[in-house]
Formats: C-alpha cells, structure tokens, sequence
C-alpha cells in the first residue's frame, strides 16, 4: 500500500472492495487522507517497471479500540474506489472464524517489501518467509515482552532470532496454518522489538480478536 506514491505498508485482499491492514499505518499526516492511498495489487515488483493494478482508497478505518501507545487493536480497513478485479493470482485471503485457534509451532508465511535487517531499506521485490507461532504465555515472559503483550496479539518467528518481519511489512499478513490444515490469515504485522532479535519475535495483531469488527465492513 502506498502513500503518495512511496510505499509505507502491507495490506492483505479479504474482499473484493477491502484490504485489511494495521491501524498503525493510518495515523500521520497525509496517511489520514484514504485518498492519498494506493494498493498496488498483483505485482511482485514496486520498483521501476509497471506492474500490477492500482487502486484508489476510497475510506480508511482504524479498530475504535486501537491505542497507539501500546499497539493494541492494531488493525485497520481500507475500501477500495473500484472493485478489485479478481483471478488466479489475485484472490481474497481465507479470514479465520473468532472460535479457530493457532496452535504453539503452526506453520505460518509472512510477506512484505519491508527492511531484510534493523535499519534497512525498503525492497523493490516482494519477500516471504517462513516463522512458527510463538505460545502466547512465552511471548509474555518478562524476558520476551511481558506486560506489553495483549490477548490482540499474537507472537510468531523464532525465539533464536534470524527470521522476522520488519519496517514496511506492517499491515502485511500472517498466514498460518489451523489445527485442521487450513490456511488462514492469523495475523496482521504489527511491531516488534527490533528485527529479528533473539527472543523478540514478530508481534501480529491476532486476527480472531477483531474479527467481530471486521466482519461488521464485509457485509456490503
Ligand atoms: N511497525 C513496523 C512497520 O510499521 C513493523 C515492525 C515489525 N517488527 C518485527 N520485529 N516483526 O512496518
């Protein structure tokens, strides 16, 4: 997703008119305005060469929960100006439902344009990696984040460190893989202590928790 047109985040197709991504990325300055967005859609490239569709922000929201000092409800929605146009390669991410659950070790993708190391710079080819979700009462040992993890959020990546999303990844997916060997989007890229840190893995907002809000946009 770009702001006037430098790329600041990820986002992720739930819709043909929506694309979810972290509330984070519609707090400053001109990121406030849903006009001054663009989604490129279907390009593995956003350097030179034109690639892929664009689309126009028509509305951004932010959860009515979101808290920007400690990241939590970080999850936001943009509507479209015209209807994505759908295809082999281009098709909305399966949401998960509020009962489904991630279990500790799943298997999960993350995908983003986003630094490859602390202080980096952002990619012109999309990048992917693989992390394994993180248990919930790990990530909040006092050694990893503690109190500042909520039940919006969960952890995923490795507790040794070397694999992490990063700066510009934010609002880009978590895809995880159920109990029941479904694919579904498990988180949205939120924030992290550095990149890729021994025990500081990735923090996602936990897509289950907010699904109630996000379901009440994908009625129309
Ligand atoms: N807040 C960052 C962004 O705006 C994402 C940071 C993710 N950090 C991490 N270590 N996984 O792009």
């Amino acid at each position: 997703m770009q702001c006037r047109g430098k790329h600041i985040c990820g986002g992720t197709i739930i819709s043909a008119y929506w694309v979810i991504t972290a509330a984070h990325c519609f707090v400053e300055g001109a990121m406030v305005d849903p006009a001054e967005w663009q989604v490129l859609v279907n390009s593995l490239s956003i350097g030179e060469t034109l690639m892929g569709t664009r689309y126009r922000g028509l509305q951004v929201f932010s959860h009515p929960k979101y808290n920007s000092e400690n990241n939590d409800y970080d999850v936001g929605l943009l509507r479209t100006a015209r209807k994505i146009d759908m295809s082999d390669d281009v098709r909305p991410v399966c949401l998960p439902r509020e009962s489904e659950s991630f279990l500790t070790g799943a298997n999960c993708w993350i995908t983003g344009w986003g630094h490859t190391m602390e202080g980096g710079f952002i990619m012109t080819h999309l990048r992917q990696a693989q992390v394994k979700v993180v248990a919930q009462s790990v990530c909040s040992l006092p050694r990893v984040y503690g109190v500042f993890l909520t039940p919006r959020m969960i952890c995923a990546g490795s507790m040794d460190g070397g694999v992490d999303s990063c700066q510009g990844d934010s609002g880009g997916p978590l895809l995880c893989e159920t109990a029941m060997g479904e694919w579904r989007l498990a988180g949205v890229v939120s924030w992290g202590e550095g990149c890729a840190r021994r025990n500081k893995p990735g923090v996602y907002t936990r897509v289950t928790q907010v699904m109630e809000w996000v379901g009440g946009y994908l009625e129309d």
